[in-house]
């Protein structure tokens, strides 16, 4: 089966991490090997090189070559590229799916849904390369024309993480296409598998169409290149998702050498359950977002501030839920699966820690609570717990895991108040038949998070919107709306077609 999907994707049992453009991969085999291993079954599906430091300089040489032809390349004909990328991605679908299934851990059709991500993007992007507006402003001085542009920034470095190990990248790369930059990319150790073919599908695809080398790949065996990837002066723009720890980091030293970073960190998203809410679609959204991706999403439903009197009933409802998902749990690759298994055992290791702690503080374990010991692979069972407050250190603290602490609520102002007092500020959403509650949910005053939904879930953002959070989230934006601005720089033109010379402000400067 694994044979397979790596067969199908042009994957061999070791590969090469690095693509260094023009078509080649590194044959580099002395820079340490990756292995990674299906969370599933603790197999290493297949091997792969890692990347020295001379990969390194050759990918930021060739890239910064890359974007001299790249740069004067008009921006729809960089939308016809990705449009290419997009067409090979709808044919490649199932297989790349199913690798993100094999070696993310996330159900076939989290990993099929991850790879339409990519298309949508890509569709969006294509859009986009008409659309790189820029205002024209009415100059203060007579004959004056003053106006804005937007041109190309350059090489875009991007780190993406486990849990989407191909979505984030196009999200980043397809938009940094079209805005004329060279994208350069260092995945998680974790997927590299998912990485390489996603390049190869893109780049064999912008070969056979005839255009230059955009995408370029490296893999890091330690964390050497990838601190020289942050604090590279040739680098413009660091797109960074991970932990809110690791993101600190880059922020400081991308910003130590006035570069650019955009943030993509931790979240510890809640759902409010006003009285008035409606529990048919209020359910499933609850349980599809504490419980997806085994609620190793940025954006996993984390807490549940519920008002207190249909607590209880909900509380119910949900531990039913569960235990129906409980016996669903399993090989993510098989399509009864619901629930697939945490990325190693670390996390299950974190995962038991944050049970151990809420139980501590005095909260209770109404289903799950325990690692599932009696098979291999990563395996939990997802989890509901009842008795803390929002104050307590294990709420306040995101454990990638499918952990949901409920904390029920009197009034409306508390419960806004309660969802926007942790440090994250990614996604938030709240169920509700009221308009007063719903519009007060959104206003200044409601929701502090860069995501704030009305009737549906925490999770599945569509592409189309701005991405990202406030606070500990880092507060970038990628994907949708005007997201590509943070590819580009900003230039203000203003030319003068008078014969005279008046200067600003109304200031006399007479020689
Ligand atoms: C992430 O968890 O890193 O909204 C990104 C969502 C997805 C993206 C999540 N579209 O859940």
């Amino acid at each position: 089966m694994s044979q397979q999907i790596l067969q199908a994707l042009g994957l061999a049992e070791t590969n090469s991490g690095t693509y260094l453009g023009n078509g080649e991969w590194s044959k580099t085999t002395d820079a340490g090997v990756l292995a990674p291993v299906n969370p599933a079954t603790d197999q290493v599906i297949a091997r792969v090189y890692a990347s020295s430091a001379a990969d390194y300089e050759t990918i930021v040489r060739r890239a910064q070559e890359a974007f001299k032809v790249w740069r004067a390349t008009p921006a729809p004909k960089r939308g016809e590229a990705v449009r290419q990328c997009g067409e090979a991605l709808r044919r490649h679908k199932d297989a790349l799916g199913s690798l993100v299934a094999l070696e993310m851990g996330k159900i076939k059709p989290e990993g099929d849904g991850e790879v339409q991500e990519m298309i949508d993007i890509a569709d969006f992007a294509v859009g986009q390369s008409r659309m790189l507006y820029g205002y024209s402003m009415h100059s203060e001085r007579p004959g004056h024309r003053m106006y804005e542009q937007w041109h190309p920034l350059g090489l875009v470095g991007i780190i993406s993480a486990f849990n989407f190990p191909v979505a984030v990248w196009a999200w980043n790369s397809f938009i940094a296409a079209i805005c004329g930059d060279i994208s350069i990319w260092k995945p998680s150790p974790k997927v590299p598998l998912s990485a390489i073919a996603a390049m190869k599908i893109c780049n064999e695809a912008l070969r056979a169409g005839g255009f230059p080398d955009i995408f370029f790949l490296f893999n890091d065996a330690g964390t050497e290149l990838a601190a020289k990837f942050v604090d590279d002066h040739r680098i413009p723009l660091i797109s960074f998702t991970g932990s809110t720890a690791v993101g600190r980091q880059v922020g400081v030293r991308v910003a130590q050498r006035m570069g650019r970073s955009l943030l993509e960190l931790g979240g510890n998203n809640a759902i409010i359950l006003d009285e008035s809410a409606d529990l048919k679609l209020a359910i499933p959204a609850i349980v599809f977002g504490a419980i997806g991706t085994a609620g190793q999403r940025c954006t996993t439903t984390r807490r549940l501030i519920v008002h207190e009197a249909i607590a209880a009933a909900v509380v119910e409802k949900l531990a039913a839920a569960y235990k129906q998902v409980e016996a669903r749990i399993g090989d993510p690759t098989d399509p009864k699966t619901l629930m697939g298994p945490l990325t190693d055992k670390g996390a299950v290791q974190r995962y038991l820690a944050a049970i151990e702690k809420a139980k501590a503080a005095g909260g209770t374990i109404v289903t799950g609570g325990k690692a599932l010991t009696d098979r291999p692979g990563n395996f939990v069972l997802p989890t509901i717990v009842t008795g803390l407050k929002n104050s307590a250190e294990v709420v306040q603290t995101e454990t990638f895991a499918p952990i949901l602490y409920v904390l029920p609520f009197k009034t409306l102002d508390e419960a806004i108040e309660m969802q926007n007092a942790v440090p994250q500020g990614l996604s938030s959403a709240i169920f509700t038949q009221s308009v007063k509650a719903s519009e007060r949910f959104l206003s200044a005053a409601g929701s502090d998070c860069g995501i704030a939904n009305v009737n549906i879930g925490t999770s599945g953002a569509e592409i189309g919107g701005a991405f990202g959070g406030e606070k500990d989230t880092g507060g970038g934006r990628e994907s949708g709306s005007d997201a590509w601005k943070a590819y580009m720089r900003r230039q203000t033109n203003t030319i003068n077609w008078s014969d005279a010379l008046p200067l600003a402000q109304g200031i006399k400067f007479d020689l």
